[in-house]
C-alpha cells in the first residue's frame, strides 16, 4: 500500500467500485448495490466519502442530514486494508464537514456484537444513547443495535474533535 489514502467526495462514477466494496464487507442482504447507491445518491440529503489508495477505493462512508442532524447510513474499510487506521481517518473528514455543515449531532446505529465498528466510533467520541432490539435480521438470527450519538462541538483547530 502506498502513502496515506487521499479522501475526497463520492462521485456517481465511483458507484460501481463502493458497491463491489460493499459486497465484500456486508452479507448478500445487506450491502448496497450499485442501484442502491444510485437510489440513496438521488437524495439530496446524502453525502459520501471515499478513501482513495493506489487509485482503488479503499474506504467508503455514507451520510444523511436533515437540519442540524446527521446519521452515519454506512461505513465500510476494505477487508485487506484494515487495522491501517483508514476507517479512522475517513470519518475524522466526514465530522469536519457535518461540523462544517453546522450539524450539531450526529447518530448510527451498529450491531451489538461489532466490536471493531463500536470501538471506532467510541474513539471518536460517539456515545451509546438507546438500543433496537432485533434491530438486523442475519440469516439465522436477529441482532440488537446501539443507538450512537455524538455532539459535534465546533473548534477553532480543524484537526482535532473534542470528545464529549
Ligand atoms: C469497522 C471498520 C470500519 C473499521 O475500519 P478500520 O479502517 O479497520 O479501522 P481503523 O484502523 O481506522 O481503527 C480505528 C479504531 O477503531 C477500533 N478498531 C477498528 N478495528 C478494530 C478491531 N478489529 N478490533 C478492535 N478495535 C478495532 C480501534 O479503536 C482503532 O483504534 P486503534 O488502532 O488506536 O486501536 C471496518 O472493520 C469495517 O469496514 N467493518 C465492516 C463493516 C462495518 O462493520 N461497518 C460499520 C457498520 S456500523
Amino acid at each position: 500500500m502506498s502513502a496515506f489514502p487521499s479522501v475526497r467526495r463520492i462521485k456517481k462514477e465511483d458507484f460501481a467500485e463502493a458497491s463491489k466494496l460493499h459486497a465484500r464487507c456486508f452479507s448478500e442482504k445487506q450491502y448496497w448495490s450499485q442501484a442502491c447507491f444510485d437510489k440513496y445518491f438521488s437524495k439530496e440529503t446524502v453525502f459520501g466519502f471515499v478513501s482513495i489508495c493506489d487509485a482503488q477505493i479503499a474506504a467508503v462512508v455514507v451520510l444523511q442530514k436533515t437540519d442540524e442532524v446527521a446519521e452515519i447510513l454506512t461505513l465500510s474499510v476494505d477487508p485487506d486494508k484494515r487495522r491501517k487506521n483508514i476507517g479512522y481517518q475517513l470519518m475524522l473528514c466526514a465530522l469536519e464537514w457535518v461540523e462544517e455543515s453546522g450539524i450539531k449531532e450526529i447518530f448510527l446505529d451498529v450491531a451489538v456484537d461489532n466490536e471493531a465498528a463500536i470501538l471506532l466510533y467510541k474513539k471518536l467520541g460517539f456515545r451509546e444513547i438507546a438500543l433496537r432490539e432485533n434491530y438486523y435480521v442475519r440469516a439465522t438470527n436477529k441482532v440488537n443495535a446501539y443507538v450512537l450519538k455524538k455532539h459535534i462541538i465546533a473548534t477553532a483547530a480543524k484537526d482535532h474533535y473534542s470528545v464529549d
